[in-house]
């Protein structure tokens, strides 16, 4: 976290814009409310929410959570912005905030920095159309409004309609970017997704349950089962795809390794090759089911629903006894149906999601 010019006495609360995917933003607020218990929630978005805590909180988020895309100090709205005038006052006022918290004393320009540009609908789309990128340059010089890669000081520029807010970085990465450093694994879920899909599924469901593990059988990379691990689960996980398989089972060692000696994620985990439509695994002991399904052209039309009955057949299976599933699908009606069929009470939202809007389909035993 950059050291802020902040008055110092440890009990000032600083505005954060938290940001998420569209969607999750109950998750979001719950996950910060656990870590930060003290934060007060200001307001919500459906991109973003903003909190209030000190600045050391504000570093707890940033080290603990997984389903916030990112954490940024609020330096100007957010604010219903009507005409060029008044979104140059607004840039007027984060420049000069952004000026203190970086030159505190001297009141010299912040130097160049990169900013991105967040819209939608955005105010200066509406007739009569203007630009905002020469009010940017003017209040910010030298910015990079094209920049792809983060300049030590990053701003982002979030309008939503005629609500607009400034908002600074306080790390060189998005928080929920932090780890991604090795090779790049097509396919994968977000991270942050993957998170909140599992939080998504244990909340209302007894530790008991969730303590004979999470089983993801639509593994892929494993992202969801390495989340699951983190919460100290046990998880089960596998695919059709041998190669995934075996990507997920590095990376669930790599969660692994920094576990505390005898934790039960540690203890009990089982990565295998398995294909759904063959009927339900042997030796999965998991009451909760959590999986991104196959999208789109992943799984042709016909085949599609001979999965979701086996994915019906296998959730009715492991939730004989109880439990929950969360199943991340392209594909709602046909999924939500079959599960209703299994006499499950059945939920689900929309997320945003590359430019897509897929849902999350909840079940749990009644
Ligand atoms: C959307 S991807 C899951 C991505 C994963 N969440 C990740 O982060 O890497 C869907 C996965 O379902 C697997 N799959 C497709 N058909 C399957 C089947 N019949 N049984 C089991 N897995 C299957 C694919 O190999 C693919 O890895």
């Amino acid at each position: 976290m950059r050291s802020l010019a902040l008055p110092g006495d440890g009990t000032t609360r600083i505005r954060l814009a938290l940001y998420f995917t569209k969607g999750l933003g109950d998750v979001v607020a719950a996950e910060s409310a656990a870590i930060v218990p003290a934060s007060v929630l200001l307001q919500e978005g459906d991109r973003f929410l903003v909190v209030a805590m000190t600045a050391a909180e504000a570093a707890h988020i940033g080290g603990r959570a997984r389903t916030i895309d990112d954490a940024r100090l609020l330096v100007a709205g957010p604010e219903r912005i009507n005409s060029e005038d008044g979104f140059a006052a607004l840039c007027a006022a984060a420049a000069r905030r952004v000026r203190r918290i970086l030159a505190p004393g001297d009141g010299e320009p912040a130097g160049p920095c990169s900013i991105t540009l967040s819209a939608r609908s955005p105010v200066w789309r509406e007739s009569p159309a203007w630009d905002p990128a020469p009010i940017l340059a003017r209040h910010f010089p030298g910015a990079d409004l094209r920049a792809t890669v983060r300049s030590p000081v990053d701003l982002r520029v979030q309008a939503d309609e005629d609500k607009v807010h400034i908002a600074l970085n306080l790390w060189s990465r998005p928080i929920g970017k932090r780890g991604d450093d090795g090779p790049a694994r097509p396919g994968a879920l977000r991270r942050t997704v993957a998170a909140a899909l599992l939080r998504l599924a244990i909340r209302d469901v007894d530790p008991d349950v969730t303590m004979h593990g999470v089983y993801d059988p639509f593994c892929g990379t494993g992202t969801v089962v390495a989340e699951a691990a983190r919460l100290g689960l046990p998880v089960f996980a596998s695919d059709i795809d041998e190669r995934a398989v075996q990507i997920a089972r590095d990376q669930l060692a790599g969660e692994l390794a920094g576990s505390p000696p005898g934790a039960a994620g540690a203890l009990r985990h089982r990565v295998f090759a398995h294909d759904v439509r063959r009927g339900p695994p042997r030796r999965v002991s998991a009451r909760v089911v959590v999986g991104n399904m196959p999208w789109g052209k992943q799984v042709k039309v016909d085949g599609r629903l001979a999965l979701f009955d086996a994915t019906t057949l296998l959730t009715g299976h492991l939730l004989r006894d109880g439990g929950a599933v969360a199943f991340l699908t392209t594909s709602e009606d046909a999924l939500i149906a079959r599960l209703r069929r299994q006499r499950l009470e059945v939920f689900s939202r929309r997320i945003g999601l590359l430019g897509q809007t897929p849902a999350i389909v909840m079940a749990r035993t009644r």
